[in-house]
C-alpha cells in the first residue's frame, strides 16, 4: 500500500531553538518512517513579513536545514527542499489565488494576529516594516499551494496553524467544485500536542522574546542562559524551603531532560537541601548531554557546506518531479492552453 503523504514547512527565520526541537522536529523525525514526507524551508513565506530584511536569508535557510538534519531529519528518507526552488508552488499559488474569495483570507484569525504583530499592536515581537502587503494577505493561499503541490494527505502543524489549514481545505474543495474534478484531497491537520515549552524567563520560548536556547548554542552559552533562568520567586535563601511546582522553568526542564532525577530534586528542594544555583548547575549538565549528539552532528555538517547545498538542491529537484505532475493536472483542469 502506498504511504500517505505529509507536507510541512518552517519559515526560514534562522537557528532553531529547543522549543522547535521538542515541539516540531522530534515529531517530524518520527513521522518519516510511517509517511512519505516533504519538509521544506518556507523562504517565500519569510518574505511576507521580512521582505526588506533579506541580508540573512541565505544563511537562515542553511541554518534551518542544519538544525533539521542534525536533529534526525534524514534526507535519504524525507524530501527536504527549499520553497523558492520549487517554482511550481508559486505557479499553483496564482491559480489558487484566482478562486479564493477575498473575505476568506481577510477573516483568517492567524493572519489577523500576524498583521497585529507587524503593525506593532502586540508588544515583545520583533518588528520589521509595518506594512501588510498583498503578499502577506496571500499567506494562507501560498500555504495551500505548498500543500496542494503534492496533494498531501496530512499536514503536521501546531494549533496556531489550524485556521490557515481550514482555508486550505476550503480552497481544495472549491477548486474541485469549480473545475468539476476530483483532483485535490482535503488536507487534514495532524495536530501535534505541543506542550508549551518555556524560555528561561518563563514565557513561551521564542527567538523574538530573547529567552531561547538554540540547538546550535555551545555548552557554555547554554549554561550561561540556564544559570539566568528564573526559579521559585518566593525562595530567597538556600535555607528557605522551595516549591518545585512554582519553579516555572528549572523544574519543568528537569521533567524533560532528566526525568530520572525529579523525585530527588523535588525532595531536596522542598526540604531546603539544594539551592537554586546548584540545581541549575546540575541541570546545565543534563541539557548539554541531551543535545550533545545533535550538536556534534550539526558541527560536522556545518563543516561541509557543499553537502548542505547538495541536500537542499537535490531535495528540491526531487520535489519538483511530483510538483510538475500535479501542476500539469491543475492546468489541465483549468483548461489552460498548454
Ligand atoms: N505557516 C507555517 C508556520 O508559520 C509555515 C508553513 C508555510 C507551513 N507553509 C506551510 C506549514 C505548509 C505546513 C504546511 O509555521
Amino acid at each position: 500500500m502506498e504511504k500517505s503523504l505529509i507536507v510541512s514547512g518552517m519559515r526560514s527565520t534562522g537557528q532553531l531553538h529547543l522549543g522547535h526541537y521538542l515541539g516540531v522536529l522530534q515529531n517530524w523525525v518520527k513521522l518519516q518512517n510511517e509517511f512519505e514526507c516533504y519538509y521544506f524551508v518556507a523562504d517565500l513565506h519569510a518574505l511576507t513579513t521580512k521582505f526588506d530584511k533579506t541580508e540573512d536569508l541565505k544563511q537562515n535557510v542553511e541554518d534551518v536545514v542544519l538544525d533539521w538534519v542534525a536533529s534526525g531529519i534524514n534526507p535519504e528518507i524525507s524530501t527536504i527542499y527549499l520553497q523558492s526552488l520549487v517554482p511550481e508552488t508559486a505557479e499553483l499559488h496564482i491559480y489558487l489565488s484566482m478562486i479564493t474569495p477575498q473575505n476568506w483570507v481577510e477573516r483568517d484569525p492567524t493572519l489577523k494576529d500576524m498583521v497585529k504583530i507587524l503593525r506593532g499592536d502586540l508588544q515583545n515581537e520583533e518588528k520589521t516594516s509595518n506594512i501588510c502587503s498583498y503578499g502577506l494577505l496571500g499567506y494562507p493561499v501560498l500555504m495551500t499551494a505548498d500543500i496542494l503541490t503534492f496533494n498531501a494527505d496530512y499536514v503536521p502543524v501546531g494549533s496556531d496553524q489550524i485556521a490557515h489549514l481550514e482555508i486550505s481545505r476550503d480552497i481544495a474543495r472549491r477548486f474541485n467544485n469549480i473545475y468539476k474534478v476530483e483532483l485535490f484531497k482535503e488536507p487534514k491537520p495532524k495536530l501535534t500536542q505541543i506542550p508549551l515549552f518555556k524560555g528561561i524567563d518563563g514565557q513561551k520560548m521564542g527567538k523574538s522574546f530573547h529567552n531561547d536556547i538554540k540547538i546550535s548554542d555551545s555548552e557554555e552559552e547554554t549554561s550561561q542562559k540556564i544559570m539566568k533562568a528564573i526559579t521559585d520567586r518566593s525562595r530567597l535563601r538556600k535555607n528557605d524551603v522551595g516549591h518545585p511546582n512554582e519553579c516555572e522553568v528549572v523544574f519543568d526542564y528537569y521533567k524533560i531532560f532528566a526525568p530520572q532525577k525529579i523525585d530527588e530534586v523535588k525532595y531536596e528542594c522542598e526540604n531546603a537541601k539544594r539551592g537554586c544555583a546548584d540545581c541549575k548547575r546540575e541541570l546545565c549538565k543534563y541539557v548539554n548531554e541531551y543535545f550533545k549528539e545533535i550538536r556534534e552532528n550539526r558541527k560536522n555538517l556545518q563543516a561541509n557546506p557543499k553537502l548542505v547545498r547538495e541536500i537542499i538542491l537535490n531535495g528540491s529537484q526531487k520535489a519538483r518531479i511530483k510538483a510538475k505532475e500535479v501542476l500539469a493536472q491543475v492546468k489541465d483542469a483549468v483548461k489552460m492552453y498548454y
